[in-house]
């Protein structure tokens, strides 16, 4: 057995490990933002934003895209859009990112936690239905980091209970359920383009839908009450009254870098996808350590970060996730690392106010996040397969120190 790096032996990434930048850049993205830059027609339903809002939208098999500042503003405007309000509770999953329990709050309504499946961490369907009480007005799945939330049970779920479905798709860009594209199974899929995320301009964000009024007020909502085909200062249809709408326009510049990014996303999610099968094969091999389990009738799972267990019960006594974290990493893997650290209304932000959100369930995910979860980020599965292979590596060398 080899010494391990953390122990002063040689390290599996012997000359360490360059993950490069993210995302990637393109020289001719380059050309054409200053082109656009020359053509001082910068926002408000330039022909480039109308041209991605579209291109993206029927990529994930909807009728109607409408992009916007973020990911945050997307869900708040789907909610709003529904009619989600004071006095309505929205189910959302207890381990997600802190912006899609923020968005019921944001409307008034009360964000409702449910747990997650064992193995693909999504929103479990069971914990949803569980949830559901007569002031239940809108679920809100996310696609967690590498898989897809069981969509036909949870909008069966939905439909059954006359509840709204807003899919979070802020990981999960190009991902495919049976063939056809996440964002398009509920009433509105909602995408986020901030700097890590899969397609990028730094900030961003999306909505799609299939429903033509659901697109208006989604417009509406996020564009300071104009309707789509209005011209700056002069709305081609006047707004409803009192429509306290928000302005969460974006630019021409990042509707180019995505523009430009989604024509290469089909190749790129198949690389990914090539090498997290990979690593989904090995890693499962080492005893003591497994991987987040795909979307159920995932037909392309996109990947934002891979998922990786680790079994406590596997472990030798004394020995934890972060005994294995620090020894993969001191083997060169440095960006292996453990992940948000708390189920959502456990977080800073959430703890100040209790009142204003119920945990219906948690557990299983809890345990996920404290003494299993390791993640690794996007850029691993975008490099060569030889990058992948020693990352097995690091693992196994670890796990057959710190296993039973
Ligand atoms: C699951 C999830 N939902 C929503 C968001 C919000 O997106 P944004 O950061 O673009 O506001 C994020 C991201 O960062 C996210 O990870």
């Amino acid at each position: 057995m080899s010494k391990l790096a953390i122990d002063g032996g040689e390290k599996v990434f012997a000359e360490g490990v360059n993950l490069g930048g993210w995302p990637p850049v393109y020289p001719e993205t380059a050309e054409k933002l200053a082109k656009l830059y020359m053509s001082q027609k910068w926002s408000f339903y330039g022909a480039v934003e109308m041209a991605f809002s579209a291109n993206f939208a029927k990529y994930h098999d909807a009728k109607f895209g409408t992009f916007m500042v973020n990911g945050t503003a997307t869900l708040e405007t789907a909610l709003k859009a529904l009619g989600v309000g004071p006095g309505d509770e929205v189910i959302v999953p207890s381990w997600t990112w802190m912006a899609t329990g923020m968005a019921p709050l944001y409307v008034g309504a009360t964000p409702v936690f449910v747990d997650g499946d064992k193995a693909t961490f999504c929103m479990d369907p069971e914990a949803f239905e569980a949830a559901i009480t007569p002031r239940t007005k809108a679920v809100i799945p996310v696609h967690l980091f590498g898989s897809v939330a069981d969509l036909d049970r949870i909008c069966a779920i939905a439909q059954k209970h006359g509840v709204k479905v807003v899919e979070d798709c802020a990981h999960a860009h190009g991902a495919k359920w049976n063939g056809k594209g996440v964002g398009s199974f509920g009433d509105v899929g909602s995408f986020s383009f901030q700097q890590s995320k899969i397609m990028t301009a730094g900030e961003g964000g999306m909505c799609i839908t299939s429903d033509e009024e659901l697109f208006d007020r989604i417009g509406r909502y996020s564009h300071i009450g104009y309707s789509l085909g209005s011209k700056q200062g002069k709305p081609s249809t006047p707004p409803p009254v009192n429509l306290d709408s928000h302005n969460y326009r974006c630019t021409e510049f990042q509707a180019q870098i995505l523009q430009d990014q989604l024509d290469r996303l089909a190749e790129d999610s198949k690389r990914r996808q090539e090498n997290a099968d990979y690593l989904h094969a090995e890693l499962r091999k080492i005893p003591g350590i497994g991987t987040q389990a795909p979307g159920r009738c995932a037909t392309v799972q996109s990947y934002y970060v891979f998922g990786i267990t680790v079994d406590p019960a596997a472990l030798k006594p004394g020995k934890t996730k972060a005994d294995v974290i620090a020894a993969v990493n001191a083997e060169g893997a440095v960006e292996v690392f453990a992940g948000w650290g708390a189920v959502t209304y456990k977080q800073r932000l959430w703890n100040a106010s209790p009142d204003r959100y119920r945990v219906e369930s948690f557990r299983t995910v809890e345990e996920i996040i404290q003494n299993r979860i390791v993640l690794a980020d996007i850029r691993w599965l975008n490099g060569p397969r030889s990058r992948c292979e020693k990352l097995v590596e690091a693992f196994r060398k670890v796990m057959q120190e710190y296993g039973k």
